[in-house]
């Protein structure tokens, strides 16, 4: 007998939300003794739960994966349980795609059934295509059909999700409708139609900025129940999420420790609220914003760009040499009118902060 040696698979990059956190999905399906909506995995209890986060009965912690307001992921799961679609809209980095990804995990215990919208998608990406080498040989079968993940989730009563819906072309998104309002899809070339299980739904995302560029319509609006989901409300609910994301991508990436980054989440937050707002957390002091959206999601990139520099160039503490650059890079995305923006920034407010001289000094020191 031989053996073949068998390597290990190397890890993942990026587990989906289902295989990263599939520990508290079954301790919370364990202790779920709440109804659930046909083919959904666990209660909507139990869905908002996993989403928000809490200390289960048996002692299990659910970690928080959104934070915000809890009202706006009960609308959500509701929606989801109901006939009408899911849209989260929102300007970037609010966390639409994350929670999309959280939802569908948690009710369908599948987050890949995931359409990418972009001006390019066509009909077969949200209908079905065929395998032409099939087709030729053996003409129009349903062996020969290559479905979608929406139409493999109708068949399946799971959840799919269309990521940035107003990015594809009016016509093609048109053919949602007949799949949302009659929960079928027709088939004509095999003279059938494919009915949606119980449970099918679909969870749609959308960027606010996006807007106007393919605008929905009010046949396909009308079939979605809408959530928006907002900038962190607070500093402290920033530096929160910056935080925790900061925490799970470091050790997801296997970065080396890099000790306690608060003071730098914290002074990268402000920077971010305060332009974003157009004035000084003090009300003292008016701003310009820039023309990018600072989002909390570049504020974690921001932070994790920091963490590798200071543990592979630096001395593992991280320092505000270590994220001046991205900071910098985060604002000036239009090279004129937010250099105008970041100078104002930094001479009026950045120099006259005694605690952040180490950070005025590594910017200037890369204005040059
Ligand atoms: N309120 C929040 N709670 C938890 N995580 C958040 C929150 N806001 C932002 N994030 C984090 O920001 C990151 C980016 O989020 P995501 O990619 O989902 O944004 P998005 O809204 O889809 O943006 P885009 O419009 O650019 O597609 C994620 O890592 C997410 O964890
Ligand atoms: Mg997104």
């Amino acid at each position: 007998m031989t053996t073949v040696a068998t390597e290990p698979a190397p890890a993942l990059l990026r587990p989906h939300a289902e295989q990263s956190f599939a520990d508290e999905l079954r301790a919370l399906r364990a202790v779920d003794d709440r109804p659930r909506p046909p083919s959904w995995t666990m209660s909507p209890w139990a869905v908002v739960t996993y989403l928000l986060g809490d200390t289960l009965t048996d002692g299990t912690v659910i970690t928080p994966k959104y934070v915000g307001p809890r009202r706006l992921m009960e609308v959500a799961v509701a929606t989801l349980a109901t006939d009408r679609a899911l849209l989260l809209l929102g300007v970037p980095g609010t966390a639409k795609t994350w929670v999309s990804e959280h939802l569908s995990a948690a009710i369908s215990g599948s987050s890949t059934l995931l359409v990418q919208g972009t001006s390019g998608t066509a009909e077969e990406a949200i209908r079905y295509g065929w395998n032409y080498a099939r087709l030729l040989a053996e003409g129009p079968s349903e062996a020969a059909l290559v479905p979608s993940p929406i139409l493999n989730a109708m068949r399946t009563g799971a959840i799919a999700r269309l990521e940035e819906l107003t990015r594809i072309p009016s016509d093609v998104q048109d053919a949602l409708i007949t799949i949302l309002s009659e929960k079928t899809l027709p088939v004509p070339e095999l003279g059938m139609e494919v009915q949606a299980a119980k449970g099918f739904n679909i969870i749609a995302t959308a960027n606010d900025r996006d807007r106007g560029v393919n605008e929905l319509s009010s046949a396909l609006r009308r079939r979605f129940n809408t959530v928006v989901l907002p900038l962190p409300g607070s500093e402290s609910e920033e530096i929160d999420i910056v935080t925790r994301r900061v925490e799970q991508l470091g050790s997801a990436l296997e970065l080396p420790e890099v000790p306690a980054a608060a003071e730098e989440v914290r002074r990268v937050v402000r920077i971010f609220r305060e332009l974003r707002a157009g004035i000084t957390a003090d009300g003292r002091t008016k701003l310009k914003s820039p023309s990018g959206t600072l989002s909390t999601a570049e504020a974690i990139s921001v932070i994790t760009n920091g963490m590798a520099l200071s543990a592979h160039f630096g001395d593992g503490v991280l320092r505000a040499a270590d994220i001046a650059g991205a900071v910098i890079g985060s604002v000036i995305k239009d090279p004129a009118a937010d250099s105008v923006v970041w100078t104002e920034y930094l001479e009026a407010v950045v120099r006259e902060r005694r605690e952040w001289s180490d950070f005025y000094r590594a910017c200037r020191e890369i204005n040059g």
